[in-house]
């Protein structure tokens, strides 16, 4: 493998999340069938949903398996949305810079389900603002839910989560949290959070891809999306990924080690070795995972180019986004503008990553910034850039 830098888009399986998804494999049973191998499949998912639970601290009948975190945010948000239409509640407040399952999910809502969408401003650091929260619920009396992502996943701020949902509880309004970013990197409780959902996704953490949850609290109202067999609480059908819960419990399991030094070590190095860099996110309250920077002058995927040919993986921001030339939304919503918005690079650690890894990323640095600069002017030249 490559030196690692993009733990954000996936981070690699871990060797006790494989070995108990080989293990799970083995068992036959479909965990609805009553006979004894349903009956050990059963135990093995349920055992699973209460390992997780545990370690979220929510009750296993809130955990509701699903097939990632874009799966587990669309159900949040629409299926809540659903079930309060019904009330009249149509309205739905979320800020800017949410990942492109929020958005898409609430664009879709609002261009065929009637839903109106309150976009929230981000200050310069990413971070959504509590006071202009309370202003904006305070304006409208049909809220269906706020949604708001824990830790953004392109430049690592991590919001008030518990603040902002007690401003949204005094209000009566239901809170989502797309905490994909955040899981494991930031203690989470849900029972006294605040929350009326989470989102959560098995492949940010060392589990396997495709598989995630949606904590979803006893007392929330929602309806499914996806209808079938009635299982996960006649929330989402299908029979379930057992190998996938068993590999996802596993991982959820295992510690994570501390990333903030070397985090602090590769932000420091990269803005020694290139002065005009800039660090972006919130300088303090930031996954100890993420470090991300704007290189000025330069394209983001000219950056990604260059350090790939060294054999360093890395990205400009969301993999979702990916292949597309697209300025970040994120960056946008910060208030930067396009130019210097397009020369982002996000680097990120996970579980595998070293203080080497670090070392060789920052010594290759000035030069792919300096070729990255040079291919940005003659470009401009040339008139690609305008
Ligand atoms: C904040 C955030 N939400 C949702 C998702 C989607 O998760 P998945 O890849 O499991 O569908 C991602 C993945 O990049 C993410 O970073």
């Amino acid at each position: 493998m490559s030196v690692y830098f993009d733990h954000a888009a996936t981070t690699p399986l871990l060797e006790v999340s494989r070995n108990a998804m080989l293990g799970a494999l083995e068992v036959v049973g479909n965990p609805s069938s009553i006979h004894s191998d349903g009956r050990r499949a059963r135990q093995l998912l349920e055992e699973s949903r209460e390992q997780l639970a545990a370690s979220i601290g929510c009750d296993p009948i809130e955990v509701i398996f699903t097939g990632g975190g874009t799966e587990s945010v669309n159900l949040a948000i629409k299926g809540i949305f659903l079930a309060a239409r019904e009330a009249g509640r149509k309205r739905i407040l979320a800020p800017l810079g949410e990942h492109h399952a929020t958005i898409d999910s609430l664009n879709w809502l609002e261009q065929n389900e009637g839903a109106i969408v309150e976009w929230l401003p981000l200050d310069e650091f990413g971070r959504v603002v509590p006071s202009v929260v309370e202003e904006k619920l305070a304006e409208f009396d049909d809220w269906a839910l706020f949604t708001v992502i824990w830790a953004n996943n392109e430049v690592g701020t991590i919001q008030p989560i518990a603040e902002l949902a007690a401003i949204a509880n005094r209000f009566s309004v239901p809170v989502h949290a797309d905490a994909v970013s955040a899981f494991k990197h930031l203690s989470i409780d849900f029972d006294s959070s605040g929350l009326a959902a989470l989102s959560i996704s098995a492949h940010k953490i060392g589990g396997p891809q495709g598989m995630g949850a949606l904590i979803l609290d006893r007392k929330a109202v929602a309806r499914p999306l996806i209808h079938g067999g009635g299982q996960e609480r006649d929330l989402r059908s299908g029979t379930q990924n057992v190998a996938g819960a068993a590999a996802f419990a596993a991982a959820v399991a295992s510690d994570i080690p501390d990333l903030r030094p070397l985090r602090d070590r590769l932000i420091a190095g990269v803005l020694e070795a290139v002065p005009e860099a800039v660090l972006t996110g919130d300088p303090v309250e930031r996954l100890d995972s993420n470090a991300h920077f704007l290189f000025p002058g330069c394209q983001g995927d000219s950056l990604v180019y260059l350090l790939d040919e060294r054999g360093i993986s890395a990205s400009t921001g969301s993999a979702c986004q990916a292949g597309v030339p697209e300025v970040s939304h994120v960056l946008l919503g910060m208030g930067l503008d396009e130019e210097s918005a397009s020369g982002a690079l996000r680097l990120t650690l996970g579980h595998s990553s070293t203080a080497q890894d670090v070392d060789s990323l920052i010594r290759v640095i000035p030069e792919v910034f300096e070729k990255a600069r040079k291919a940005g002017l003659s470009n401009r030249d040339v008139g690609l850039n305008s």
